[in-house]
């Protein structure tokens, strides 16, 4: 569904402490910026529900947001301010395509990707948050026991995900073809989970890991 562009929402973010204008700068050093031994980031947080609740339950974890559209950046960042900002999250507005840029080697414990943009025609695939080009560099910034935690309604992005991680070197750590059937209260849901739920369409969900030299599997 393409969002409403918002007048305000280039003012609105250029004045935001909390958003990070150049996130390249602080490459290596987010740990120490957040005062945290461990790294949550959000890739393609839409209007930030997710990440900003996380944040806020997890705070013994740092939080970083990112999005690249303006009007969704733009909401997520008020959504944040409205509800009090933390010292231990950060957002960046921008594409994830040079996500290697902004984070060093090693240096993220979790990458969330919730309810990414289908993008269904083949030719589109290669936009896909989890299509081999953008998992091989997850791969650099992910520590050797980092995880990427997947959600999607949508079944022929969770097939076409299961393949392309377990072709980047990932295993199944946990998966669930219908994970809200069960009450998770330690997992927020997100602004589009909760519209599919509401339609009654079950919610896939993965956590992968990268597979550690010399195992067998
Ligand atoms: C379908 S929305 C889901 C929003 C939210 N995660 C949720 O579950 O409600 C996907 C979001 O990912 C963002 N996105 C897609 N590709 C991105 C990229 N390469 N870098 C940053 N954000 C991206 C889109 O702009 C959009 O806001």
């Amino acid at each position: 569904m393409r969002m409403r562009r918002l007048k305000w929402a280039h003012d609105f973010l250029e004045q935001q402490p909390h958003l990070i204008k150049e996130p390249e700068t602080m490459k290596g050093k987010w740990k120490q910026l957040l005062n945290k031994e461990t790294l949550h980031v959000e890739i393609g947080c839409g209007k930030g529900d997710y990440w900003v609740q996380m944040g806020k339950r997890y705070s013994e974890s740092g939080w970083i947001g990112i999005e690249k559209n303006e009007s969704a950046a733009a909401l997520a960042m008020r959504n944040y301010v409205n509800q009090g900002e933390e010292s231990h999250m950060r957002f960046i507005y921008g594409d994830a395509a040079t996500i290697t840029e902004w984070f060093a080697p090693k240096e993220v414990d979790v990458i969330h990707l919730n309810f990414s943009d289908p993008w269904p025609k083949t030719r589109n695939h290669k936009r896909r948050l989890s299509h081999a080009g953008f998992l091989t560099k997850y791969k650099q910034i992910l520590n050797s026991e980092g995880q990427i935690i997947m959600k999607t309604d949508n079944s022929d992005l969770f097939e076409f995900s299961l393949l392309q991680f377990q072709n980047e070197g990932f295993c199944l750590a946990d998966v669930s073809v219908d994970f809200r059937r069960a009450i998770h209260e330690e997992d927020v849901i997100t602004e589009y989970e909760r519209r599919f739920m509401e339609k009654g369409q079950p919610i896939y969900r993965a956590v992968f890991q990268l597979r550690q030299q010399g195992s067998l599997d």
